[in-house]
């Protein structure tokens, strides 16, 4: 299969409405976009990213009329954080109507909704007139890419065609909230933290053990944001590190090694860390360090992603 570049939302709509596959841009990484109504399209998102089947895909919608197609009934405190945080990277986990096509979910009885705070992917998806699905465009396994090049690097000839934009800004997935259940519960952690949900529906849950996420949201069970580099993470007090091949960090190092990148502020370094663990992989990197970072705000999911890349 060859696949297209374009940069127009019209002919990549065009594509998704003849049951194609292509990858777009959102505020947190590039999704692998196909019409959550056409089976045989979600079916081959699965394959192109040689993803579990077991593992459910976040809908994108781009307006409210479109939640109405996917959910019987959006729950009070469901409505509160809508009102709040969309468009932007919150994911909703609601009980799905019949008419949502169980490989979406997986056989779960919800399905998971987001409304990306990009123009493209919201162009794209009024423009194919239908809720997409969407997981991250890189193979199963890989770090999520950030960048339309990186998305080519894993899915070219896999995949019908790329939309081609800027870098995303934020850089790391959605936070995905169970709002089926009283009280709502965080499956992943993401751009939108703990204390901004709580701002809202102060009684939502953080916390889960490993054995509740892993059933709940079975994405979190699968081996994630992995490098092929062995990930070390340091203190500040410990940077630089001998023998590491590369830094990414906010400390600058006294004897940088052959790749480092120094960010300003979390918010930076998140949006750069996955495109640094590709960066790695392109150079052969061996032992690569990352800096730790305090868990507040953004800093609790680059950590949590840090730590599975170094699992
Ligand atoms: O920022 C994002 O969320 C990106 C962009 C493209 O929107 N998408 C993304 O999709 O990260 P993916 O497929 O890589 O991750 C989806 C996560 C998985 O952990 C999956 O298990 C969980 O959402 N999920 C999806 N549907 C679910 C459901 N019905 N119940 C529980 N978890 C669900
Ligand atoms: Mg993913």
């Amino acid at each position: 299969m060859q696949t297209l570049l374009t940069d127009s939302t019209h002919e990549a709509a065009a594509i998704i409405r003849r049951g194609g596959i292509v990858a777009f841009p959102t505020e947190t990484v590039y999704g692998l976009g196909a019409s959550v109504f056409d089976s045989d399209a979600v079916g081959r998102v699965f394959t192109a990213k040689g993803r579990p089947s077991d593992n459910p895909l976040i809908v994108h919608v781009c307006d409210l009329e479109q939640i109405e197609q996917l959910v019987e009934l959006v729950p009070d405190h469901a409505r509160l954080l809508i009102d709040a945080f969309f468009p932007g990277p919150l994911t909703l986990v609601m009980k799905r109507r019949a008419s949502v096509p169980e490989i979406v979910s997986a056989g779960l009885e919800t399905v998971a909704v987001r409304m990306p705070a990009n123009r493209t992917a919201i162009e794209l998806i009024r423009s194919a007139g239908v809720p997409l699905v969407a997981p991250s465009a890189n193979l199963s396994g890989r770090p999520s890419p950030t960048t339309w090049q990186a998305v080519i690097e894993d899915l070219d000839g896999r995949i019908d065609a790329v939309l081609r934009d800027v870098p995303c800004t934020i850089g790391i997935e959605s936070t995905v909230v169970d709002v089926s259940t009283e009280p709502p519960m965080i499956l992943r952690r993401g751009a939108i933290t703990v204390d901004e949900l709580r701002d809202v529906v102060p009684d939502i849950l953080e916390f889960l053990s490993d054995s509740d996420r892993s059933r709940l949201s079975p994405g979190t069970r699968h081996r994630h944001y992995s490098p092929n580099a062995q990930v070390l993470i340091v203190n500040s007090s410990d940077v630089p590190l001998p023998d590491v091949e590369a830094f990414i960090g906010i400390t600058q190092p006294s004897e940088p090694p052959e790749l480092t990148v120094i960010c300003e502020s979390i918010t930076e370094y998140a949006a750069r860390l996955y495109e640094f663990f590709r960066e790695c992989d392109r150079l052969g990197g061996r032992r690569i360090a990352c800096e730790s970072v305090e868990e507040s705000g953004v800093g609790a999911a680059l950590m949590d992603r840090i730590r599975r890349a170094a699992e």
